[in-house]
């Protein structure tokens, strides 16, 4: 395996196609991420972020070319294959938390992990771990609603790591917050990146929390460039 790429993408392409109409997203990128990298991704909206986060995340299939994680080419992998993958290798935290109303933050961030195979104390165990570091240690047995915007963000990266991951894919995950809990929540990231040798793809408007990443691209035109 090559230890300096853990994700990849070869000439990826995108087209949505609906009656006549023909919508070229994303038009034949590449991207190289090395393991333990935090990669910022900004553009337009409708620029096709979101787009290229679900091909990362094996959520959606390419039109052409190919993602390669820990090369190996997601296209090649058996459809129970990608499911593991998508499971157990990557975390999601998007821009609306999807948690669970019914259950509390301990909970909602040990399920993944329970579903996942872990074991039901191995599950608790790591869920606690991780919010507790996210600085919810007083938190764990509220529900959702009793909880701040930046607050259940912060359970939500807990439940997206708790399958330890070997990366996270973060799309707009601070668009519902205002500055400081963006900034909490992306240094509290940064930690747990550091602590765990984590990958992060984190696509976001917010040009200062952009910068606070080791590399910066744009999407534009359907391509990706350096900022
Ligand atoms: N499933 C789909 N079918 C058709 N068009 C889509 C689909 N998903 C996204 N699009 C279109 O592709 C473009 C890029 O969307 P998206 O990746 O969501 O952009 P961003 O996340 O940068 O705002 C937009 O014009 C959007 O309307
Ligand atoms: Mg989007």
């Amino acid at each position: 395996m090559n230890q300096t790429v853990l994700m990849e993408c070869r000439r990826l392409r995108k087209t949505y196609r609906s009656g006549d109409e023909v919508l070229d997203v994303l038009k034949g990128l590449d991207l190289t991420v090395a393991p333990g990298e935090f990669v910022a991704i900004t553009g337009e909206s409708g620029s096709g972020k979101s787009t290229l986060m679900h091909l990362l995340g094996c959520l959606d299939e390419p039109s052409e070319g190919d993602v390669l994680f820990e090369s190996r080419s997601l296209k090649s992998l058996t459809e129970r294959e990608r499911d593991r993958v998508r499971n157990e290798r990557f975390g999601f935290v998007f821009q609306f938390h999807h948690l669970l109303a019914e259950f509390n933050a301990l909970e909602n961030a040990a399920l993944p992990g329970l579903i996942g195979g872990l074991s039901r104390k191995d599950a608790w165990e790591r869920s606690e771990r991780l919010l507790t570091d996210l600085r919810l240690k007083d938190r764990l047995h509220h529900r959702p609603g009793k909880l701040s915007g930046g607050e259940q963000q912060r359970v939500a990266v807990a439940r997206a790591m708790v399958n330890n991951p070997a990366v996270l894919l973060m799309d707009e995950p601070t668009g519902n917050l205002d500055a400081a809990n963006s900034h909490e929540l992306i240094s509290l990231v940064r930690e747990q990146q550091k602590k765990y040798n984590l990958t992060v793809i984190l696509v976001t408007h917010d040009t200062h929390i952009a910068k606070t990443a080791d590399r910066q691209l744009v999407l534009e035109a359907g391509m990706l460039a350096p900022v």
